[in-house]
């Protein structure tokens, strides 16, 4: 009687301690390889977020800085160009979309189902909006980011951003990177 309640002991034991330690042990190798394409992503992510940071500090200083009056080149024909210059690298692409509905330049509106997506979630407060895709076997991310109305003198230009709360999103960036 006593050997049998120990054996039942042990097995409640060896059972909690399998339940403990499974998620340390990936059990196949396919598990492995999907844990190291999350871990691919997020480093994916934060390169976007650099860029995106870099972008529109770019943005904010050159406006604050070189732009004063509406014959100056704008801050987002500058960032155009940049972005332009920098997809030919071939490292990451970048488009300025605008959000307002009103774009300067139609070229800049929303196109594929991604970006139209990506503006409607923004301008309902969303920060970030992604997807990934795949592409001749090759995985990408496509990011979107918002641009709020930052300063008073992108009134200068855009006529229609008057009157919007200061966090509205107007425009977006959005990104496609290769995730390796
Ligand atoms: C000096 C005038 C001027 C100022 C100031 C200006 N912009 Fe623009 N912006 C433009 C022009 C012109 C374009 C179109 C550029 C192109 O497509 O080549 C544009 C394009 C954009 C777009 C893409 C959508 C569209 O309307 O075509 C966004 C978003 C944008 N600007 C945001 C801003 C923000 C935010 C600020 C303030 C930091 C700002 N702009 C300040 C002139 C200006």
């Amino acid at each position: 009687m006593k050997n049998h309640k120990r054996i039942v002991m042990l097995m409640i034991c060896a059972a909690i301690i399998a339940v403990i330690a499974s998620p340390h042990f990936p059990a196949t190798a396919a598990d492995k390889e999907k844990k190291k394409k999350d871990r691919a992503l997020e480093r994916t992510r934060e390169t976007v977020k650099m860029l995106d940071n870099v972008y529109k500090t770019a943005v904010v200083l050159i406006t604050t800085h070189y732009v004063n009056d509406d014959d100056d080149l704008p801050a987002g024909t500058a960032a155009i160009a940049l972005f332009e210059a920098v997809g030919k690298s071939g490292t990451h692409k970048a488009r300025l979309l605008d959000a307002s509905g009103e774009p300067l330049e139609e070229k800049n509106a929303a196109k594929d189902e991604f970006e139209k997506a990506a503006v409607k979630q923004l301008k309902a407060g969303e920060s970030w909006h992604e997807e990934v895709i795949e592409r001749d076997g090759k995985r990408y991310l496509r990011a979107a980011t918002p641009i709020p109305v930052v300063m008073e003198k992108c009134v200068m230009c855009h006529d229609n951003y008057k009157g919007l709360k200061k966090n509205e999103a107007i425009g977006a960036i959005s990104y496609t990177i290769q995730i390796k």
